[in-house]
């Protein structure tokens, strides 16, 4: 059914998180085998608390991360991504992830709720700086203020212009597409409601079974998003043949 909704559909929104990522290479944070929050408490080294009183295990966590960011790229899921966004079939992309790949995949129409990992800036003056000084030691702003990575921590706010932007778009939407996330953090895990009791299809693309696939139209568990979305795309770039 997703194909014939995709089609159908004039306002396609999807919501990412980072089991988008996994097939790049990137951990995400639930998945029962490897995800980061099995063997790691966020509160302690992803939180505001960890910024303030756990500041060398913050920065090594962070410091990891931002390794991984770099030696990973996005896969063909991305560009297809981006690809339907130009072409008119996708209207835009609400994500959970700070890794910055569908900005770099050529996606624009885009909300980054929890930030983006490839700057850093100053707790002080606000001074932003690429994520790489961490790899290089830089901790320090030259105004003696400490850097941070540019992306929510548990216990702040998140930016009000991608969260308005997320909650236009989920309201707009007539298909509601969640791609690789458990949807266990609030408020990201509200879109799908907001879209749903705004009369979208909603549909959600995760390996494992999350706590809203009771209000999806269509569920598709144990498949990886890259390959759903390779198929879809296929179907549609046999379409258009057939059509011209
Ligand atoms: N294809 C499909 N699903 C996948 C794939 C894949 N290739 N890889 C992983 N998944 C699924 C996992 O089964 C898991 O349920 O993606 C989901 C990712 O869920 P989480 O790890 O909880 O990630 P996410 O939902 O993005 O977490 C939300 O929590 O820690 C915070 O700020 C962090 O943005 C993050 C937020």
């Amino acid at each position: 059914m997703l194909e014939k909704w995709l089609k159908e559909s004039n306002y396609t929104v999807i919501l990412s998180g980072a089991g988008m990522s996994t097939e790049s290479g990137l951990p995400d944070f639930r998945s029962a085998n490897n995800g980061l929050w099995n063997a790691k408490d966020p509160g302690r080294i992803a939180s505001t608390d960890a910024l303030n009183d756990n500041v060398k295990e913050f920065i090594d966590f962070y410091r990891h991360r931002v390794i991984g960011l770099k030696e990973c790229s996005p896969h063909k899921g991305y560009y297809i991504l981006a690809d339907w966004e130009k072409r008119g079939i996708l209207k835009s992309i609400i994500t959970q992830n700070v890794d910055g790949f569908h900005r770099l995949a050529g996606s624009e129409n885009l909300s980054e709720l929890h930030g983006n990992l490839q700057t850093l800036h100053c707790q002080e003056c606000k001074e932003e700086f690429p994520s790489e000084g961490y790899l290089h030691g830089h901790i320090q702003c030259y105004c003696g203020g400490m850097l941070r990575p540019s992306v929510v921590l548990f216990g702040e706010m998140l930016p009000e212009q991608p969260l308005d932007f997320a909650a236009e778009e989920s309201e707009k939407a007539e298909l509601f597409i969640v791609l690789g996330s458990s949807l266990t953090v609030t408020p990201a895990n509200q879109f799908p409601l907001i879209a749903k009791q705004n009369g979208a299809k909603l549909v959600i693309i995760n390996m494992e079974p999350t706590e809203f696939d009771f209000y999806a139209d269509e569920v598709i568990h144990d498949r990886k998003i890259g390959e759903v979305l390779e198929e879809l795309d296929h179907a549609f770039q046999q379409r258009e043949n057939e059509k011209s």
